[in-house]
């Protein structure tokens, strides 16, 4: 019998436990801004009404990870809760060492102690903020080889996160000594959430073997990367999701992770990786920084939450829903002529900023003043990505970033198809008056990661 189908694709559950949300006035919201400085980092949550920061620890856990919770073993040594969370990894990714750290930029930190120093260079698709700080905080070189369509905003390139195979080439034919190993970031993030291809992942293989080198993934968004690996690669539309990431893993040497991301993790990540001396070193670091090895980070029952994220977010129905209600409102924006990155990525819709507020440089922050609009208009909280962001230089000069975006980035099963019809209202009032919106200044910065704690002011007459 044929199977009835439909163009609605619904969130594949139901709410269980609901959490009210918090309304403001604009003109408190005003208040607000002037009292964090116009860092929406600095606001009390409370006084956010739809909260699109960042999709990371902030999705709901489903019915059975909070069932999993109370199988949480605490014991120091040894836990239960450990070699679950580390089979549910090696499911996914079999590496022969998965170490356990509490976030994503724990994993970066113990890794590039390890890895990084003053001479050394570490390539990715697009380092996030935190694998960026964390490879200069050692004084080796971030750089940055996404392919050319990546920093285009209006390129319709299935696969913008690619590395560019070519550049890659050249720095590892010129500098190759100085590389202690390759990254590739799946999803690129602070490119649009653009996914990465198998065929550029093999391209990057082939060059790491050639030249000697490890590939590690940052694998955060492994599960949106493979969605988007099944629905855009030839030859890819019939596998399972988690063949997919299966296939990515063994393409490389070891990986960080963010469990807050993918995992479906309030807290939680790990290092995982198959060289035993480069594991015995990070381990041996872990104990300095995190805890004992088969905790990290971590409480017993964190790691029995992520063990069960872990089979839910390769469900197809999960990433179907995921996908495509992030492209709902990225289409909705685009009709309504608002500039936006495209395609859209998977966990996030990408204002082009300079765009929509050209009259102002890159170096008044368009992307600062179209976030802060956001919150002001409609108490939505999203994140610049730009020049806040990436502008300053490890010697204190400042260059306007590749990109001005803002990111509205959508939280994991956790607001409904009509907080996202008003998000699309408030960004469209946002728009119809981005010309009027200020530039601001920076006055006052911490010299890394200016971006959780810069304090801002309008620049006004
Ligand atoms: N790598 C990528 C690609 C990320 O997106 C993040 C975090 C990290 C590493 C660091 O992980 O936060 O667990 O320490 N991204 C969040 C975001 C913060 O909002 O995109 P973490």
């Amino acid at each position: 019998m044929d199977e009835p189908r439909f163009s609605t694709i619904i969130e594949p559950f139901r709410i269980h436990s609901v959490e009210p949300l918090r309304m403001t006035t604009r003109a408190e919201r005003r208040e607000y801004l002037r009292a964090a400085s116009f860092n929406l980092f600095q606001l009390r949550a409370e006084h956010v009404l739809i909260d699109l920061l960042t999709d990371s620890g902030t999705g709901a856990m489903s019915r059975d990870q909070w069932a999993a919770l109370q199988h949480g073993d605490e014991s120091y040594a040894g836990s239960p809760s450990f070699y679950l969370f580390a089979d549910a990894v090696r499911e996914l990714f079999p590496f022969r060492h998965v170490i356990p750290v509490h976030q994503g930029r724990a994993a970066e930190k113990i890794l590039f102690t390890a890895l990084g120093g003053p001479g050394k260079v570490v390539p990715n698709n697009t380092h996030f903020d935190t694998t960026r700080a964390n490879v200069e905080a050692t004084g080796a070189l971030a750089v940055d080889l996404v392919v050319a369509e990546g920093r285009d905003p209006a390129s319709d390139h299935p696969f913008k996160g690619n590395m560019d195979l070519a550049a890659l080439e050249q720095l590892l034919t010129t500098s190759g000594d100085d590389v202690p190993c390759v990254f590739v970031t799946i999803t690129n993030n602070s490119g649009g959430g653009q996914p990465v291809s198998l065929e550029n992942l093999r391209g990057v293989r082939a060059l790491c073997d050639r030249f000697g080198k490890l590939l590690f993934l940052d694998a955060c968004r492994f599960a949106e990367n493979a969605w988007f690996i099944r629905e855009r690669e030839e030859g890819q539309g019939d596998r399972e999701v988690a063949d997919i990431v299966r296939e990515v893993a063994s393409l490389a040497d070891g990986m960080t992770m963010s469990a807050k991301k993918d995992p479906m993790g309030n807290i939680g990540g790990w290092l995982a990786m198959n060289d035993d001396r480069l594991a015995e070193e990070c381990r041996n670091m872990l104990i300095l920084t995190e805890g004992f090895p088969t905790y990290g980070g971590l409480a017993g029952r964190d790691l029995e939450a992520l063990a069960q994220g872990l089979k839910e977010v390769v469900q197809h129905d999960y990433l179907r829903y995921r996908i495509r209600s992030t492209a709902y409102l990225g289409e909705a924006l685009q009709k309504r002529g608002i500039p936006v990155l495209s395609p859209f990525g998977g966990h996030a819709v990408y204002l082009d900023a300079r765009a929509l507020a050209d009259h102002l440089d890159p170096l008044e922050y368009p992307g600062q003043s179209v976030a802060v609009a956001l919150y002001e208009i409609g108490g939505i909280r999203s994140c610049e990505i730009g020049t806040v962001m990436f502008g300053r230089q490890p010697d204190g000069s400042e260059v306007p970033a590749a990109m001005d975006l803002v990111r509205l980035a959508i939280p994991r099963r956790t607001y409904t198809q009509s907080h996202v019809d008003y998000v699309i209202e408030v960004c469209e009032q946002v728009a119809a008056r981005a010309h009027e919106l200020p530039a601001y200044r920076i006055v006052e910065e911490p010299r890394m990661l200016r971006h959780f704690t810069a304090r801002f002011e309008p620049v006004t007459g």
